[in-house]
Parts: structure tokens; C-alpha cells; sequence
């Protein structure tokens, strides 16, 4: 009998992607590409408090540490988190703190952010209308949100079979970003990705959507 249960990519999975992660240079690149991409679209500030969500080993965070005032780093694999803590203490970091969550099984923070972002990780949320009312709830009014993740594809990013979003239709986005409560919503092509497949390489854009909570 064949097994056609979708394969998920649990914390587990990313435990074990956690050692190696910071060793490939596309992923670091893209850490890089997107920081700069925040960095021209939202007024950064050291008294800004923001939120990653999904935070892998910190590519997106380190970049933007000294632009901003206290970082959480939340994300739900442990193993990813083990290396989060050893390269804040490695670099002497003081405004980062990681934290295990999962923002649809745990209960959220306390704090509210002024900016919340999050890199290639909202296609791994099955639930995406709902995530987005949670960074509503955790953002001030005026509060910046920005996702990275990959433009609509055909499920060939992953391969078949996995049980994540085949990336997001822009405007399907934008209106479920609308219906949570977000304005002044935006949208650019900041990284791509290049794959190797049967019929040769193909490449995946990443876009950058940045929007406000709206209201007060
Ligand atoms: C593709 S990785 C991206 C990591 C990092 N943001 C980067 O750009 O290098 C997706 C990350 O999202 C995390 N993740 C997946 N589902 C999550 C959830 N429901 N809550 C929190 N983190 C989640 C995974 O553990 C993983 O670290």
C-alpha cells in the first residue's frame, strides 16, 4: 500500500536543519537581502520593538540588530534556537532573546511590537488569515509588518507531497492582510531562488510585503 499522507515539516524537521543552516550561503544571502529590503522600505529605530517570527537561526535579525531596540526571536524548534542563544552569546548581543512559540498552539506574548517580520516562514502556518489577526493583536497601532516568502509556485519548491502553502498569490495575500486589519500595503521582488530540477533550473522569487496595522 502506498503512503499518500502529506510529509510535514514539524519542529522536528527543523531541529535537525538547525547545525547547518548558517553553512548555506544562499539562505545567509537572503537573510541579507531582506534586512536591506526592511531597512529602505520601514523608518528603523533603536527604540523600535520587534518581533521575528520563525526565526531560524537569526538571518534576518542579525543583520538588523543595531538598528533596533529589543528583538524577540521566536520560533518552534528548539534546535534552532540552541544555535540562536550560542551566536548571541558568541557575538556579546544584549537586545536579542529567543523563545520558543508557536504562535497558533501557545499563548502570545504580553508585549506589543512596533515592527513584526518574519522570513519563509508563513508558508509552513497552515492557517494564514489567522496568523496575520495574531500580528494584528501583538502590534501597536501604526505597527509594521513585513513577510518574506515566495511568490505563488507550483508545490516543486518543496516537491510534492509536503503539506506547506506553494507560496502566495499577491493579491489573495493583500486582501487577507486587508480583511485583518493592515494598510499601505506593499509589495516588492527582493531574493530569488534557483533550483535545480529534472528539466533544468528554475527560479523562485521572493517578495517582501510590508504593511501598517490600521486603526488605533
Ligand atoms: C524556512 S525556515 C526560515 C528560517 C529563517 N527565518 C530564515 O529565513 O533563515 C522556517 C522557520 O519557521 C519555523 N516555523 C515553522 N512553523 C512555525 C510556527 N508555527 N511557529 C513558529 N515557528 C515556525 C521553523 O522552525 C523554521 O525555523
Amino acid at each position: 500500500m502506498t503512503n499518500t499522507e502529506p510529509t510535514k515539516l514539524d519542529a522536528t524537521h527543523f531541529d535537525s536543519k538547525a547545525r547547518q543552516w548558517d553553512d548555506n550561503p544562499l539562505f545567509r544571502e537572503r537573510g541579507l537581502k531582506i534586512a536591506d529590503a526592511i531597512r529602505q522600505t520601514v523608518p528603523l529605530h533603536q527604540r523600535m520593538n520587534a518581533l521575528d517570527y520563525g526565526c531560524g537561526t537569526g538571518l534576518l535579525s542579525f543583520p538588523l540588530k543595531d538598528e533596533l531596540g529589543a528583538i524577540l526571536l521566536a520560533d518552534s524548534s528548539s534546535g534552532m534556537l540552541d544555535v540562536v542563544r550560542e551566536k548571541i552569546a558568541a557575538q556579546g548581543v544584549s537586545n536579542m532573546t529567543p523563545v520558543k512559540l508557536d504562535l497558533l498552539i501557545d499563548p502570545p506574548p504580553a508585549q506589543r511590537f512596533d515592527l513584526i517580520y518574519t522570513s519563509m516562514t508563513l508558508h509552513h502556518v497552515p492557517d494564514t488569515s489567522h496568523i496575520l489577526r495574531i500580528f494584528r493583536d501583538l502590534l501597536q497601532p501604526g505597527g509594521y509588518l513585513c513577510i518574506a516568502d515566495l511568490d505563488q509556485e507550483d508545490g516543486s519548491f518543496h516537491g510534492l507531497g509536503v503539506d506547506v502553502h506553494h507560496g502566495f498569490d499577491q493579491a489573495d495575500l493583500s486582501r487577507r492582510a486587508a480583511q485583518a486589519g493592515f494598510a499601505e500595503l506593499h509589495f516588492q521582488t527582493v531574493f530569488s531562488i534557483a533550483k535545480e530540477h529534472e528539466g533544468g533550473t528554475r527560479d523562485y522569487p521572493v517578495f517582501l510585503m510590508t504593511a501598517r496595522r490600521a486603526g488605533t
